[in-house]
């Protein structure tokens, strides 16, 4: 599209995508221009102002059916398709377990078994220092493991489960009744191949991966670590740093992401979120 442009923004990962007009319904030559920069970028920025809530929607449909929160009562009311990533509690009062809330690396919705393809953030409002996200790039992190542990890696079974793994202990009591999680392992292989641009991609995360159904817990669980230090490194990673009105997608397959969980705990952070469960 002529009028689009992207730039770069991290090493491997992260782009900023400039010139989409957001009064205009989304046209497929748009959503073809995002969906390639996705393949190439993973995490794409779009700066503006706050969309009306029916308008992010709207852009977020274009790309596939959206898919509900696992907790009902983050759930927007008039589109229950989108929820609300909030520290603010329905009082007004402050959620302190927002600050720390997903601040250990996950690709949402591993732990099911057939995990959404894109996430979408808005901002509405964002504190006034802290609170960014931070993004993995999980091809590249393959490409840089040496042949013996890319091997390893390619001859394993991830076993996920909602807040499972040897990071994902905060989860422990604050799920409630609420909640429509499974308890059965979802069986994802650790090395698979993205369908859009053929490259392998590590498949694994500290909070929802239990455990390698192949090794033994205490194996696993020391493999898991070293491969999420080996991914999380500062040159294969993107810092976004929020502004209100910022629009993030990223592609939930070859990335993992975390909060920085260092946002001060009585500002408030509001965002509204579309999970799109595959491409359309
Ligand atoms: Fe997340």
């Amino acid at each position: 599209m002529a009028n689009i442009s992207i730039v770069p923004l991290g090493a491997t990962i992260g782009a900023r995508v400039e010139g989409v007009d957001f009064l205009e319904p989304p046209t497929e030559a748009l959503r073809d221009t995002i969906l390639a920069a996705i393949g190439e970028y993973k995490v794409l920025v779009l700066k503006g102002e706050p969309l009306p809530v029916a308008v992010f929607r709207a852009f977020a449909r274009k790309f596939g059916p959206l898919q509900e929160h696992v907790l009902r009562k983050y759930r927007h009311d008039e589109f229950p398709d989108l929820s609300w990533l909030t520290n603010v509690a329905e009082d007004g009062s402050f959620d302190p377990f927002g600050v720390v809330r997903a601040s250990t690396w996950h690709s949402d919705g591993s732990y099911t078994q057939d995990p959404p393809e894109l996430g979408m953030l808005h901002a509405f409002e964002v504190p006034s220092r802290g609170g960014s996200t931070i993004f993995a790039d999980m091809c590249n992190a393959y490409d840089t493991l040496d042949a013996d542990m890319q091997s390893r890696m390619s001859g394993l079974t991830g076993l996920h489960r909602h807040g499972a793994g040897p990071g994902g202990s905060m989860y422990e009591n604050a799920l409630d009744d609420d909640q429509e999680e499974k308890t059965n392992d979802a069986v994802h292989p650790t090395v698979s191949v993205h369908p859009s641009t053929g490259r392998k991609m590590l498949y694994l995360n500290e909070t929802h991966t239990r455990k390698f159904r192949e090794l033994e817990l205490k194996e696993s669980v020391a493999l898991l670590q070293k491969v999420i230090t080996h991914a999380t490194r500062p040159e294969n990673i993107y810092t976004h740093h929020w502004s209100v009105g910022d629009l993030l997608i990223w592609d939930q397959r070859s990335t993992i992401h975390r909060g920085a969980g260092d946002f001060p705990p009585d500002e408030r952070r509001v965002k509204i979120r579309a999970i799109v469960e595959e491409f359309d």
